[in-house]
């Protein structure tokens, strides 16, 4: 599918300059793509794997996130998801489109070739990207993702918190325990929080970055939601996620301080080489990071309150990786 316009707009050098150094919006022009039409939309549902089609359905407290749920299709078609999506309180995540489908491995490349041109030393890899479709109230609990990501908003409209890492809400304790897998990425979460955070109502037509490890938390303001979540790694992205991981291997293996999270100079880069030299030596490796198994507890169901069924005791609920 050819891509005839520059896909981002009006990125000057100094906005430029603020990406993965400070929460940041900018304007793209995904939105207007024939791609996210509602018709190409349930296509793409209906080709989607279903193995990599996470469902899930939540509460409205967002201290409460023990109400994220994992869900299943059913015998529901992609129309009758999408459906479910505008009518009831549903979150789809068609995760990885970019090695399911083609046109979005084009469609991402192109926007990071776009991005690497504007933005001087900007160099990604190991690039994915999910499509998030959900409903107009739905709402995503407070979070930490471990590599960049960026939202890309499509339709509909949504509020943003993110909290500044300088705020010291999240500690670094807590980055290593995600980054390790020990903790699930989403996080315990207080209201208060709110007066630290900035605040973004989020338009189609603009994007949202931040900081890596940046914790952040979405609430659907209206209309159902389109949204292209893409991740990126770079080798200053790589060197923080080493640093932390570094710090708690080789504190639990040696003890001592493995604190600093200063990521320039001898030190930060000696743990590094430290951190890929374990990995290679089965005694001393740190282990693989496990996924949190969330069991399926509830099917979409167009006929249900918010168009989710609970499964009762006796239905299967067999557990899920996400
Ligand atoms: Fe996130």
């Amino acid at each position: 599918m050819p891509f005839d316009h520059p896909l981002l707009e009006n990125w000057t050098p100094e906005q430029s300059a603020r990406m993965e150094n400070a929460i940041f919006v900018a304007q793209h022009r995904l939105h207007e793509l024939e791609l996210f039409s509602d018709e190409l939309l349930i296509e793409l549902l209906d080709r989607h794997p279903r193995h990599d089609l996470g469902i899930n359905t939540m509460g409205t407290d967002p201290v409460c996130r023990e109400d994220w749920q994992e869900g299943r299709a059913g015998n529901l078609n992609a129309e009758e998801l999408y459906l479910a999506c505008r009518r009831g309180r549903v979150w789809l995540n068609l995760r990885r489109v970019m090695d399911h489908h083609a046109e979005y491995a084009k469609l991402v490349n192109t926007l990071y070739e776009e991005m690497e041109s504007v933005c001087p030393g900007l160099h990604t890899y190991n690039r994915s990207a999910n499509l998030l479709i959900s409903s107009p109230d739905a709402i995503v609990y407070y979070h930490v993702d471990c590599p960049i990501n960026m939202l890309w908003h499509l339709r509909g409209t949504k509020r943003v918190w993110a909290y500044p890492l300088e705020s010291g809400i999240v500690s670094d304790e807590t980055i290593e325990g995600v980054l390790c897998g020990e903790k699930s990425e989403e996080l315990d979460f207080r209201p208060e929080w709110d007066e630290l955070a900035t605040v973004y109502d989020l338009q189609p037509g603009e994007m949202v970055t931040w900081p890596q490890h940046t914790p952040h938390r979405v609430v659907n303001t209206g209309d159902v939601n389109v949204s292209l979540s893409t991740e990126h790694m770079t080798k200053r992205g790589a060197r923080r996620n080493n640093v932390f991981l570094a710090n708690r291997h080789f504190r639990q293996l040696l003890g001592g301080e493995f604190s600093s999270t200063e990521l320039t100079g001898w030190r930060a880069g000696l743990k590094e080489l430290a951190l890929r030299a374990a990995r290679r030596i089965p005694a001393i490796a740190p282990a693989a990071p496990q996924g949190y198994e969330y069991p399926i507890t509830f099917e979409v169901d167009l006929d249900a309150p918010d168009c989710v069924r609970s499964l009762t005791e006796t239905e299967e609920r067999q557990p899920v990786c996400v």
